[in-house]
């Protein structure tokens, strides 16, 4: 059986993560539980930034943490700790961010509809650039900085027009698209050109991000071509030197023994060769660049434990296994289909022969965590384990019929800490008047 991280093993027949028993960590902390392993985390981290520093020179890339994947304050923490920049997508990742004494000048505020309160956050707080997605938010965020005194340094949000090929939810590089200006219709060109006239903001740089789960390399090397090619014209243009590229994230990720994704290095590596080559080819300098991985950086060191519950065997139809969380810690199924491999983590070395579909306790029929897995036979109370689930779990779950979020617990170096608590009821009820 494939285990698809080299940090989960199997030892008496348990499934290990970072070398620490689930079956344990079920009993310790009750089930559904996340668990993180800090160290592939951090291992993630330093594979990503030394391959933009061997690829662009030292001092000449960034990697953003896109916490939109997974966000806390030890998220943060952890970022601050590795020399990572932070994308934020909204004030209470922001909120996070600051609180986890992030600094401000490496976070990039992303979002198509900022409010006036968030855009006045990120500029009295002094967020390092402002990813600006529409002409609605460029007026208000210049305005406000003239109020304030300040000068934002922005980013425009551009759409290459390049189709990747991943699931249509998380597609967003085409002009089809609620993010961003397009190039093809002139949009992108008029922005830059307002820019000229607005004194509040210091327009450094554009970005693009053409989608998620992203294995082929060739859409990010186009979508980097395109998008220096549009820095070139409005050079040449309009005058406006910009210094800043940022390629957004997107990296797929080993969700089961089928999927390939090539080292992170090589990636990198493979579109710095495209950058490079455009800007010779363009006569400009070679930008600043910035790179947003989320689900890459947290995806494969996140696993979800279960306890199974109720078992139902329809004959002739299908087996259910009810496990006792479901879409609201992780509705990426019910979303997107998404594919998942799922083990008994109680019954690693008993063969696979049953075929059951894996469903959560929601009052809900479209609440499965995957369909068609082949599992030992199953028993009432093992310990289920869902495997990559770091990124995308924990953010996107919620509070549908007003089920508590489990608890995350991170292992590292064979020891355990808590980054978040388990919701309890009255933590539901914390806002009811
Ligand atoms: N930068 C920007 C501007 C983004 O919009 C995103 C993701 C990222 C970076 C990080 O992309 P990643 O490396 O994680 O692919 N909820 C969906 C994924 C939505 C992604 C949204 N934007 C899912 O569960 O698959």
């Amino acid at each position: 059986m494939e285990l698809l991280t080299e940090n989960l093993n199997i030892e008496n027949g348990h499934l290990t993560v970072g070398g620490v028993d689930t079956v344990e960590l079920a009993r310790e902390y009750g089930t559904p539980l996340y668990v993180m392993d800090r160290d592939l985390m951090a291992k993630t981290a330093r594979e990503y930034k030394s391959a933009i520093e061997r690829a662009y020179g030292k001092g000449n890339g960034r990697i953003l943490y896109a916490s939109k994947a997974f966000c806390c304050l030890e998220s943060c923490r952890f970022a601050a700790a590795e020399g990572l920049g932070l994308d934020v997508v909204s004030g209470g990742e922001l909120y996070t961010a600051l609180k986890a004494g992030f600094p401000a000048e490496l976070i990039c505020f992303h979002g198509n509809n900022k409010t006036d309160a968030e855009l006045k956050m990120a500029i009295l707080n002094g967020v390092g650039h402002v990813i600006v997605d529409n002409l609605f938010e460029l007026e208000r965020l210049n305005a406000f900085a003239l109020e304030e005194g300040k000068r934002v340094r922005i980013m425009f949000r551009i759409k290459p027009g390049i189709d990747a090929h991943t699931h249509d939810y998380v597609r967003t590089g085409s002009i089809d698209s609620k993010f961003g200006f397009a190039l093809e219709n002139g949009e992108a060109y008029e922005i830059a050109k307002a820019t000229l006239s607005m004194k509040g903001v210091e327009f450094t740089g554009i970005h693009c991000h053409i989608g998620s789960q992203i294995f082929d390399i060739e859409p990010f090397e186009d979508a980097a071509e395109v998008m220096l090619n549009f820095m070139a014209k409005i050079k040449n243009e309009l005058g406006i030197t910009l210094t800043e590229l940022n390629l957004g994230g997107g990296y797929g990720i080993k969700y089961t023994a089928e999927n390939d994704p090539v080292p992170y290095g090589a990636y990198i590596e493979k579109i710095s060769v495209r950058v490079k080559e455009v800007c010779k080819r363009l006569g400009i300098s070679l930008p600043f660049i910035f790179m947003e991985p989320g689900r890459s950086l947290v995806g494969p060191a996140g696993i979800t434990l279960y306890t199974v519950g109720s078992i139902k065997e329809i004959k002739g139809i299908k087996n259910y296994l009810a496990v006792d969380g479901g879409m609201a810690d992780n509705p990426r199924y019910a979303l997107y289909k998404s594919e998942y491999t799922v083990v008994a983590a109680s019954r690693m070395n008993d063969a696979p022969e049953k075929e059951y579909t894996v469903a959560g306790k929601c009052c809900e029929s479209g609440d499965l965590i995957q369909e068609r897995v082949t599992l030992p036979e199953m028993k009432s109370g093992d310990i289920l384990a869902v495997l990559a689930t770091g990124a995308y779990n924990y953010s996107m779950s919620m509070n549908y019929n007003r089920i508590p979020r489990p608890p995350v617990v991170a292992v590292s170096g064979g020891s355990k800490s808590v980054w978040i608590k388990r919701e309890s009821y009255d933590d539901i009820i914390k806002n009811d008047i």
